[in-house]
């Protein structure tokens, strides 16, 4: 499975517990840019431009892609620009990987992104200006609108849209086959 969303979704924190409820992987597209490039993100986009960053998601999505049909039990997040790109969105629907939407507001998606930059130092190249990242949000929602699902956020904590998306998706059951509770 995997989760599209804007910066501050939540995609790589209700990943996390969506992985470890339903005992599947987890995987951050990004972490695996990074791996393959030895650099990170912000480090990307800072020596090889916006451009160069999205050839290097585009080559990791894909060989992730390839690994996911031989192994789909995983919840993979992406980057927030990822599933926006025309050729990853493509990519994506000829796997037949059902995509989840964490959907929220931008002024909130502004606070988290604003308090993980305080709080842990994660820095985003483009979150840029209140202004621009209002701008960006309303040009790339309707993208994030052609996921399978979509999971309203605003308000809630991880555990609670974890626990939908769960339920939404049926994915208990997967759980239960197991034996488990
Ligand atoms: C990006 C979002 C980032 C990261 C890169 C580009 C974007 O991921 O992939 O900085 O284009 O929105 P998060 O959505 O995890 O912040």
């Amino acid at each position: 499975m995997i989760l599209v969303g804007f910066m501050g979704a939540g995609k790589s924190s209700v990943g996390r517990a969506l992985a470890e409820h339903v005992g599947w992987t987890f995987e951050d597209l990004d972490d695996r840019i990074e791996r393959r490039e030895g650099r990170k993100v912000a480090e990307i986009f800072r020596d090889s431009g916006e451009v160069g960053f999205r050839r290097a998601e585009h080559t990791a999505l894909k060989e992730l892609m390839g690994e996911l049909q031989a192994a789909p039990e995983r919840i993979v997040a992406l980057g927030g620009g990822a599933f926006v790109q025309k050729e990853n969105a493509r990519l994506i629907k000829a796997g037949a990987v059902p995509t989840v939407f964490l959907d929220a507001g931008a002024d909130e998606l502004w606070r988290r992104c604003r308090q993980q930059a305080k709080q842990e130092g994660m820095e985003r190249p483009l979150r840029g200006s209140l202004e621009g990242f209002g701008e960006l949000y309303e040009a790339r929602r309707r993208h994030y609108l052609k996921a399978s699902f979509r999971q309203e956020t605003g308000g809630k904590t991880i555990h609670e849209i974890a626990a939908e998306v769960i339920e939404a998706l049926g994915l208990n059951r997967r759980r239960e086959k197991r034996g488990e509770k």
